[in-house]
């Protein structure tokens, strides 16, 4: 069955190269920069522990299940939904979940290609030893220049988006395949050089505790406008929400790249290996960033800028640090690069399919668009900065536009499209068709894997989402 169908915008070379682009997409600034300032945010070790645990028992089966799909279907997934519901002799109305995911990837990567605009603004700061010996002070300074004026961050979230839709429109395997290939190694080492200097300057073992103790008091309680503390489960959606941010999961870009999948690959064994590189580089971030935050006094929740207050202090420190930090911000634009392509892929793919127009067209319009909703972006951290949407809500008091565009697509649209996804192919899919698809071998595994997509995922998330929004209340 799985063999029929082929798919229109071709394959990967190789296993080897799936996962290469899998991974590219799974590590990017999600990692390195959001992972480390959320965990700031919510109190550490309870938090770290959640994500890991969100990691295995959601983040996993759920990537198994959107490669299944993606590889069954073998279009976007809009049309790949579409084409299974038929198989399964269901409602059409499943191709709207591929619908959510492209609108989800259309928000993420309007705000995804600003921060990633800072990256690129940061290899020039590097270069030019800004840094060198800089203290704390003169670090935060160049920060908030940067991001208090608009016009510098418009250029360099154009320059990043052009970067992305230069490499969307050539095909994925035009050369970025290759990029990565060296490009990821060497982020590790980087990131390895990196704890090894916060080992020897920063507070590690403040670091180590700070992210590896649990703390669940500090993950459930908040403190609200006068001072006082109040209890929820905010925290416990955005550990979750993030496992599929740092994933890819839940809108159907690891889907749209399972398509390009040669048949007889495993998907299980793929999987583990993307998520295992995903949360090593996650991990690592933590130990570099953290021991420098404790050792100089600088709060933990400081937010978005966490990473661009902290790094460049120790390569301003640090023998050959110059060079690093060029290379450091090099490596970050490419992690976020083999990102941002994913984000739009699905769409891209769909618009090749039924507009029937080339993938340089297809590419341009959805930059465009992207572009242009990356403005308000731009402006949350300037000209809007004072403006909280919804500050009369508790969890979202300090939240500017950017904070609550990122809270709605991370926390909500793709927890709710993983949800869907899971519940597609486990109660909708056939027994058989994901058994052949998975092809796992060992029956032992496929249970396990059907298990957990048919009770512990929907369950998992099911239970966060209602007590977040109060509807139960588990204390
Ligand atoms: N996973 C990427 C990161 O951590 C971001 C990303 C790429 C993404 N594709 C995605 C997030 C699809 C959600 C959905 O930086």
């Amino acid at each position: 069955m799985s063999g029929q169908r082929e798919s229109i915008h071709g394959q990967w070379s190789s296993r080897g190269a799936f996962i290469l682009a899998a991974t590219g997409s799974a590590v990017g600034l999600g990692n390195i920069w959001k992972f480390p300032y959320i965990t700031g945010e919510n109190g550490g070790g309870a938090f770290v522990l959640v994500y890991l645990a969100c990691i295995a028992i959601i983040g996993v089966p759920i990537m198994m299940a959107e490669i299944m799909l993606g590889r069954r279907g073998r279009q976007s997934p809009i049309n790949t939904m579409h084409t299974l519901a038929i198989e399964a002799g269901h409602s059409t109305n499943w191709q709207y979940l591929g619908w959510l995911g492209v609108a989800a990837g259309f928000l993420i990567l309007s705000y995804y290609s600003v921060i990633a605009g800072w990256a690129v603004a940061y290899v020039v700061r590097a270069a030019s030893g800004t840094f060198t010996n800089a203290s704390v002070e003169v670090v935060k300074n160049v920060f908030i220049q940067l991001v208090s004026d608009p016009e510098k961050l418009i250029a360099w979230h154009s320059l990043f988006m052009l970067m992305t839709m230069f490499v969307v429109a050539r095909g994925v395997q035009g050369g970025l395949e290759k990029a990565v290939r060296l490009m990821m190694p060497a982020l590790f080492v980087i990131l390895v050089l990196l704890v090894g200097y916060s080992m020897q300057n920063g507070a590690f073992a403040k670091a180590v505790d700070f992210l590896f103790k649990p703390d669940f008091h500090a993950l459930f309680y908040h403190l609200d406008g006068h001072g006082k503390e109040y209890f929820s489960w905010n925290g416990v959606l955005i550990a979750m929400g993030h496992a599929f941010f740092t994933l890819s999961l839940g809108m159907g870009a690891i889907m749209v790249y399972g398509s390009y999948l040669p048949n007889g690959t495993s998907i299980a064994q793929t999987t583990f290996v993307i998520a295992l590189a995903d949360t090593v580089v996650a991990l690592l971030a933590g130990l570099a960033i953290f021991p420098i935050v404790f050792a100089n006094n600088l709060e933990p929740d400081s937010g978005p800028g966490l990473i661009f207050n902290t790094l460049p202090f120790a390569f301003g420190h640090m023998e050959g640090g110059t060079l690093f930090g060029v290379l450091f911000f090099i490596l970050l634009t490419f992690a976020a690069w083999t990102s941002s392509i994913s984000l739009v892929e699905p769409a891209v793919a769909w618009l090749v399919e039924n507009i029937g127009i080339s993938r340089v067209r297809a590419a341009v319009i959805t930059g465009l668009g992207c572009w242009a909703a990356g403005l308000v972006t731009i402006f949350s951290f300037n000209v809007w900065s004072d403006i909280k949407p919804l500050s009369g809500i508790k969890i979202f008091k300090d939240k500017t536009i950017f904070d609550l565009l990122d809270y709605l697509t991370a926390n909500i649209m793709l927890p709710l499209g993983g949800l869907l996804i899971a519940i597609f192919a486990v109660w909708i899919m056939s027994r058989e068709a994901s058994m052949e698809e998975l092809d796992m071998g060992n029956r032992f595994g496929y249970k396990l894997w059907r298990f957990l997509v048919r009770y512990i995922t929907p369950v998992a998330v099911m239970i966060v989402f209602l007590n977040v929004l109060g509807i139960i209340s588990l204390k």
